[in-house]
């Protein structure tokens, strides 16, 4: 079992629990919580026990950001570099086999979008405030954000938080389809969870290859995306997922999904 400075992880029933844990920083993210984040997601993938990963904060923020301490003095060589960092943890959370849920607690700004942004979906807390600050600072978004954004909720919108450095609630990110859902502060992890737990009972194959699927059919061509669609449809014929889950419908009675 690893032990982390800056994150912590729990693990029960198939659904893993991703903490960021520097709430004294309001889990700013510097370079080893960036390191940790993506070394965690990694190893989950290795491992294959994991179906879903839920990804949230400790204390009143999901994350404030990237750590401005740590950036301000950096030279555009290690700002390319620590930008890279922040992108191989999207590059992990997006390529995983599982799907990633981000559970918002509270601020999600800068890098906190981003990465909440890196996850399949998002679900918040009443109390969840989202936004690309940026530029208020004298940069721009460097961990997706003016890609990400974009992509979840329009040009328009995505431009508009960018050039504008605004923050905006939960209500208002579910409006605009930023977040699938607003919760309780109290109900976020147990509605999250029982979200991840019906994912997670599902064919894990068929869970991963419509991750695969949705995420780079999204940058293609109508036509390469169907035939993308079509090939990873009939992959899946040749599981043993594919014949227990049709098997278990003919006979009345629950699948036994083993990741085969
Ligand atoms: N980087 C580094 N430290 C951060 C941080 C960040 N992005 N966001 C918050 N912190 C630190 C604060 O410096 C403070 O540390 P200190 O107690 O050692 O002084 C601590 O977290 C608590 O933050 P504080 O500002 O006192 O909390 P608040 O509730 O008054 O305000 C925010 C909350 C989120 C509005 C405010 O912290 C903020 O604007 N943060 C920066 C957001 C941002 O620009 N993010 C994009 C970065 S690219």
């Amino acid at each position: 079992m690893s032990t982390y400075e800056t994150i912590t992880l729990e693990q029960k029933d198939g659904v893993a629990t991703l903490t960021l844990n520097r709430p004294d920083k309001l889990n700013a993210l510097n370079e080893l919580l960036l390191i940790e984040v993506r070394g965690a997601v990694l190893t989950l993938a290795q491992e294959h026990k994991v179906r879903v990963l839920i990804l949230t904060g400790a204390g009143k923020a999901f994350a404030a950001g990237a750590d401005i301490g740590a950036m301000s003095e950096m030279p555009p060589a290690t700002a390319k570099a620590f930008a890279d960092a922040g992108h191989a943890v999207g590059d992990a959370l997006e390529s995983g086999p599982f799907p990633s849920i981000a559970a918002v607690n509270g601020f999600a700004l800068g890098g906190g979008c981003e990465l909440a942004l890196a996850c399949d979906f998002i679900h918040a807390s009443e109390k969840a405030k989202f936004g690309q600050p940026e530029v208020k600072l004298g940069v721009i978004p460097g961990f997706g954000g003016t890609q990400r954004l974009a992509r979840r909720v329009g040009l328009g919108r995505a431009r508009e938080l960018c050039y504008t450095g605004d923050t905006i609630g939960a209500e208002e990110a579910l409006r605009i389809g930023l977040v699938n859902a607003v919760h309780a502060p109290d109900d976020l992890l147990p509605r999250v969870r029982d979200v991840a737990a019906r994912i997670a009972s599902k064919g894990p194959l068929a869970v991963a290859q419509c991750k695969r699927v949705t995420g780079r059919g999204a940058d293609l061509p109508l036509e390469r995306a169907s035939e993308l669609e079509a090939q990873a449809f009939a992959l899946l014929f040749g599981t043993s997922d594919q014949r227990e889950g049709m098997k278990a419908f003919l006979e009345k009675r629950e699948p036994s999904f083993k990741g085969q």
